[in-house]
């Protein structure tokens, strides 16, 4: 009974000396939604939201109106606080798959805590509850609209780095992947930096790249990530040329990366029209053509590929897979691994997403010449019937690996 009483006692006590007594909403704004606010560094938004959003866009100078803002726009709880819809796009970071880093779960969890008990804070003020309305343009959100929000999510990312970028990593990878013996070799003589092709595939490497140094958003087409490969000072040596389709699809991606960094998207008319083109699957299937004409030395030279349908006994419509390189024009000799074509969700891009492989069989190749040079003018240029230099039958028999070429001899192609 005693010690009950003391209990109690020690409770009033508490309450009295002032430690115990809620803050006003006022008070709990100031000492933690401000900080956040003024924050030089992102919020956890960004793990998810490259640019278009950041939990700041939400919050005003002012305690009350920020009250205001957010309970107009109904992103918050009075009567439940962690229900909040501000909370819960705070919660979204921790709810993904994937385990985000350290700083962005840190983050995230003062955040959280952060608007929690603000909003706790607000509720328990009966001023607060009737206060009038916001006008609608006095309220604070992303400055930018939901087309542009969502093109700038790294999940939305996926996709055209999958297209771009990752479809022709096999001229690349045998160096640049990480934990690969060659890449171990490397590592120890260049440093880390090599290893920017990451073992758990397409998002990891995604992840990696878009905020690296290999991208220069003030410069998009000075970025290391192009330069390298063109030759500049590159251990590697030349593995694309200024308009192939690598530095095509490297040079679109780095240019929407920049654009999204930079943040100067502002209106949906803006954004990159959508690539209503085949997914793209890179392999490791090679394809060699000898006794080149001596016409074609030292010229970029693209192969398209078509499979031979039995039910139509024609070739097919689309190609199903490209190719392009320099011709070595002293060995006359062009060879390359291949990208397979396939629409967009059709059944063979569905089977190719885990094992793309092309059937023995027939096929029929077609060959493209850069006689002028027109790519390395301009890099959107694509190559057309003004540049088709003829075509050949090839039976082939596709086998993964250089040692496994189907060959064809150019000096049988014809138009
Ligand atoms: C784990 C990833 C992730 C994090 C972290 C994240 N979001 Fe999102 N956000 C998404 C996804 C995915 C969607 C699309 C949800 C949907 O369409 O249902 C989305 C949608 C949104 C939208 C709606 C836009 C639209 O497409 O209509 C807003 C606004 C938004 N998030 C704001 C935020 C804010 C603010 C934060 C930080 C406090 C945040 N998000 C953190 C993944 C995330
Ligand atoms: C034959 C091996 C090899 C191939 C293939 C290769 N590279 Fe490299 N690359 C290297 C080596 C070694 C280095 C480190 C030395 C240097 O900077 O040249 C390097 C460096 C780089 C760097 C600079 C990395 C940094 O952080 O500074 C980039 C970017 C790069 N390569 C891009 C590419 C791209 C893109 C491809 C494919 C289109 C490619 N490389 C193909 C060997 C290769």
């Amino acid at each position: 009974m005693m010690r009950l009483q003391y209990g109690i006692a020690f409770v009033l006590l508490g309450l009295f000396c002032g430690e115990a007594r809620s803050q006003t909403p006022s008070e709990v704004f100031e000492k933690r939604i401000v900080p956040i606010f003024k924050s030089p560094n992102p919020s956890s938004c960004v793990q998810c939201h490259l640019a278009g959003v950041d939990l700041k866009n939400y919050i005003l100078p002012d305690a009350e109106l920020t009250f205001r803002s957010l309970r107009d726009q109904g992103l918050i709880d009075l009567a439940a606080p962690e229900k909040s819809k501000i909370v819960q796009l705070i919660d979204m970071g921790g709810a993904a798959p994937k385990a985000p880093n350290a700083v962005h779960a840190k983050v995230r969890k003062a955040e959280r805590e952060a608007f929690v008990a603000w909003i706790a804070a607000c509720a328990a003020d009966p001023k607060l509850k009737v206060a009038p309305k916001l006008d609608e343009k006095d309220r604070a959100g992303p400055a930018r609209p939901v087309e542009v929000i969502r093109h700038a999510r790294k999940d939305q990312m996926l996709d055209s780095f999958e297209k771009n970028v990752w479809a022709w990593r096999f001229r690349c990878m045998n160096c640049h992947t990480e934990g690969t013996p060659q890449n171990d070799k490397y590592r120890k003589e260049f440093g880390d930096r090599v290893a920017w092709v990451k073992q758990e595939g397409a998002a990891a490497t995604l992840e990696y790249l878009i905020t690296s140094k290999l991208i220069d958003p003030a410069k998009p087409e000075q970025s290391l990530l192009l330069r390298k490969p063109l030759g500049e000072k590159h251990e590697g040596g030349l593995k694309f040329v200024v308009g192939d389709d690598a530095y095509k699809g490297f040079r679109a991606w780095i240019e929407d990366v920049s654009a999204i960094r930079g943040d100067t998207y502002a209106t949906a008319k803006d954004l990159p029209a959508v690539d209503v083109g085949p997914e793209r699957f890179g392999t490791d299937l090679w394809l060699k053509l000898t006794d080149c004409p001596p016409a074609w030395g030292d010229m970029l030279l693209q192969v398209r590929i078509f499979a031979w349908d039995a039910k139509s006994k024609n070739w097919e419509e689309s190609a199903i897979a490209v190719s392009d390189r320099v011709v070595f024009g002293k060995g006359k000799l062009w060879q390359h691994n291949l990208t397979l074509l396939a629409d967009k969700d059709s059944a063979r891009a569905k089977a190719w997403r885990s094992n793309p492989s092309l059937p023995d069989g027939k096929y029929l190749v077609k060959a493209y010449v850069d006689g002028d040079g027109k790519l390395v003018k301009d890099w959107k240029a694509a190559l057309g019937e003004a540049d088709y230099a003829g075509q050949i039958e090839v039976q082939a028999t596709w086998r993964e690996g250089y040692g496994s070429m189907t060959a064809a001899d150019a000096s049988k192609v014809r138009k």
